[in-house]
């Protein structure tokens, strides 16, 4: 039956008829927040509130020292958001980015931190070394300047397994390398950490997305760019057999990076992997949305909300977003 007889008005009369045919929910406990920790303590500086050193490109968003840190993981916890993911910025990097693995190393330090103040908040770590290496790359060098696979498998296994030892709820590497699940799959069950889950960053694209992040990490490579190991944004089908690929090597939970322009692949993974999908909602998704919310241009509460529930539509059950707390708390 066609109009006049069936009217899709009906169900948009009110609140509660909108309320009761709602397809898609979007709460709190679904979110991830990311933070950045930083060995060097930056004082009070330009933001006046101690340990806390703002990012010009990503307004709300803090470098944070140890002690900062704890309290804004306690905030988010207070807010039911469920999990935090850490990204550290060492005082000293090298070529290896031996920084990534040491057990006082920052990341490690910030997440003994966390557990023991908010032992209820899930820490996941972001296994990586670009924030740790001399030269940005998220992986070690051969002579030849290009990155190096294999080499950099044995330091990203011992990186995840240092987060473990440190109390990482949920390791996830980003680096993109072939071989990285299964080789740290590997190395957490040698040392024991049998429970400790794996959320891959599956189908991670080489995106002009991360722009502030890397401001945020100073992450950017000193020379040439990610092409090499991260996805070229055109390819869909390359996105499902990476996350296939990462099931078979034994992830627990899989991501697609960035978000807002790759739903179809949310989709697709979802629907190919029966695994859990995180999607990232990448700095640049969030600056865009705070600039034109900052000019006038949008309603920054309608849009974030709109775009976090799209995320779910698309298919994800666990989102990544700078927005957590601000979203957390338009939603209570
Ligand atoms: C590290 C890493 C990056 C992001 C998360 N982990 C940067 C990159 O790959 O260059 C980006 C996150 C964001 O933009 O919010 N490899």
């Amino acid at each position: 039956m066609a109009f006049p007889q069936t009217r899709m008005r009906r169900l948009r009369a009110t609140a509660g008829l909108r309320g009761l045919v709602r397809e898609t929910d979007v709460r709190a406990g679904q979110f991830v927040l990311p933070l950045f920790v930083t060995e060097t303590d930056p004082g009070e500086g330009a933001s006046g509130r101690a340990g806390r050193e703002p990012i010009a490109t990503m307004p709300g968003v803090d470098r944070l020292s140890l002690t900062a840190l704890v309290a804004e993981a306690q905030e988010a916890a207070a807010l039911g958001i469920s999990a935090v993911m850490l990204f550290g910025l060492p005082a000293e990097k090298d070529e290896q980015g031996s920084g990534a693995w040491d057990a006082e190393g920052v990341v490690q330090l910030a997440t003994r931190a966390i557990k023991q103040a908010v032992p209820e908040l899930l820490v996941i770590t972001d296994v990586c070394l670009c924030e740790y290496t001399s030269h940005g790359h998220c992986g070690v060098l051969r002579e030849d300047s290009s990155v190096d696979n294999d080499a950099t498998l044995e330091l990203i296994a011992q990186t995840a397994v240092s987060h473990a030892r440190a109390g990482a709820d949920i390791v996830a590497p980003s680096d993109m390398m072939d071989g990285r699940v299964g080789a740290i799959r590997e190395e957490l069950d040698g040392e024991g950490f049998t429970d400790t889950p794996i959320l891959a960053y599956s189908a991670k694209f080489a995106s002009a997305f991360y722009g502030p992040f890397r401001e945020a990490a100073d992450s950017t490579p000193a020379f040439g760019d990610r092409r090499s190991y991260q996805m070229d944004p055109a390819n869909g089908r390359e996105a499902v057999r990476e996350a296939l690929l990462d099931v078979q090597e034994g992830a627990d939970m899989v991501m697609v990076k960035p978000a807002l322009a790759y739903g179809d692949l949310i989709s697709a993974v979802k629907r190919a992997t029966h695994l859990p999908v995180a999607a990232y909602n990448v700095s640049g998704e969030y600056a865009m949305v705070k600039a034109a919310a900052a000019a006038g241009y949008l309603d920054e509460r309608a849009t974030v909300l709109e775009i976090l529930t799209s995320l779910r539509r698309a298919g994800a059950d666990t989102i990544i977003t700078y927005h957590a707390k601000d979203a957390a708390q338009w939603l209570q």
